[in-house]
């Protein structure tokens, strides 16, 4: 059967399972957000200190059917007044990649549907233009868990990589703090909290890379320089230490992420500008960019290059179905559908990403 898809206004289910929420959401073509459901796996994983992959896919197998019609009751629509389905196909943990994929193959099956295998960073890259009129090029900082990328992007599909971390993702080093200081799981959440209590200038920690050549990140000494500061401070292995002194450093180890990614975006931003011939503007998108102090910091380096930052709502940077099915109704626009036989991919960089203008018409 032959569908007419609604114009250029395609309504698309969205699924997210590459890490540790299982997600899902239907999003309209002008920007709508009809549902947008995000079952967090916190609690399971808590007792870990970290995401434990077979807990994750087993977890994402056992709620995903539920909340996809959660979701679609939610928007009021049934599966045949979708257009597509779009689905997180990597980059991710596996497994949990896999019980999404195939729940959105199946889906896509039955009712005869466009299936989209949308690369989670896109996801993330695309955020900002849903429900805004924001147009392509752009620079974008994504910062998340697993990514710290400065790129170009210069349309759906199109992404240059301009810099990036050399070791740790900053999201890392947030959870990695925050472990340290025994402030708990999810750690970026909870450096924030407490360092919204501590004097950042109490600890002198290090901001590597600040003032080097071109535009990668590292983040590992910085970390290193956490462990070394808390061990001197006697905070290590005492949950219920000073906690004035856990909320010094850990506005310090805030205060310095600030330092670096705001002179990082500054350079990029003049780069961007010879480049592109105008001045941003900068998207900050990924779980990191739900921290406001960040976005502030961020806020304040756009100003100073004479651009501005244009920053998703904090619930649309963290993990969520709403930008994969958004991504979806990007690519669904152009054309780029994917099929039934498309494989999961645990990894999978933006640059490798299919351009619209090499990509096969619509099907
Ligand atoms: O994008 P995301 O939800 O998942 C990945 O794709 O990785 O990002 C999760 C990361 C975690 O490292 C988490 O600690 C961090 O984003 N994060 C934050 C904040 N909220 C989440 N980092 C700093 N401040 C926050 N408020
Ligand atoms: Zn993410």
């Amino acid at each position: 059967m032959v569908r007419p898809m609604s114009a250029d206004q395609p309504n698309v289910l969205g699924i997210e399972t590459s890490c540790d929420e299982t997600a899902a959401a239907v999003v309209t073509g002008d920007g709508r957000i009809l549902a947008n459901l995000v079952l967090s796996q916190l609690d399971e994983h808590r007792p870990y200190g970290g995401v434990v992959p077979e807990i994750a896919a087993r977890s994402h197998l056992d709620h995903i059917d539920r909340l996809v019609e959660q979701a679609m009751a939610e928007s009021d629509l049934d599966f045949a007044a979708l257009d597509g389905v779009a689905v997180t196909a990597g980059p991710g943990l596996i497994g949990g990649v896999f019980v999404g994929v195939m729940t959105a193959k199946a889906i896509a099956l039955a009712w005869d549907l466009p299936f989209l295998a949308v690369n989670h960073l896109e996801g993330h890259a695309l955020t900002a233009r849903l429900g805004s009129d924001l147009d392509f090029p752009y620079l974008l900082l994504l910062v998340s868990g697993g990514h710290c990328q400065l790129l170009a992007v210069e349309g759906v599909g199109r992404y240059r990589r301009l810099g990036g971390t050399i070791d740790d993702a900053v999201g890392e080093a947030f959870d990695k703090t925050a472990k340290l200081l025994g402030l708990g799981y999810p750690g970026g959440p909870a450096v924030e909290r407490a360092a919204a209590g501590g004097d950042p200038e109490a600890f002198a920690l290090p901001r590597p890379m600040l003032g080097r050549p071109g535009l990668d990140f590292s983040f590992s000494g910085l970390k290193t320089a956490v462990r070394h500061a808390a061990a001197g401070a006697g905070l290590l292995d005492k949950p219920d230490g000073d906690a004035a002194r856990r909320a010094d450093l850990a506005a310090a180890f805030q205060a310095a992420v600030g330092d670096i990614l705001a002179e990082r975006c500054g350079k990029a931003l003049d780069h961007f500008a010879r480049h592109y011939g105008r001045p941003g503007p900068l998207v900050v998108a990924g779980g990191v960019a739900a921290n406001a102090r960040l976005r502030q910091r961020l806020d304040a380096a756009a100003g100073a290059a004479g651009s501005r930052l244009i920053a998703p709502p904090p619930a649309l940077c963290t993990d969520n179905a709403a930008m994969i099915a958004w991504a979806g109704v990007e690519r669904l626009r152009l054309g780029l559908t994917d099929p039934l036989d498309f494989a999961a991919r645990p990894r999978w960089p933006l640059e490798d990403l299919q351009a619209p203008a090499a990509a096969a018409g619509p099907r």
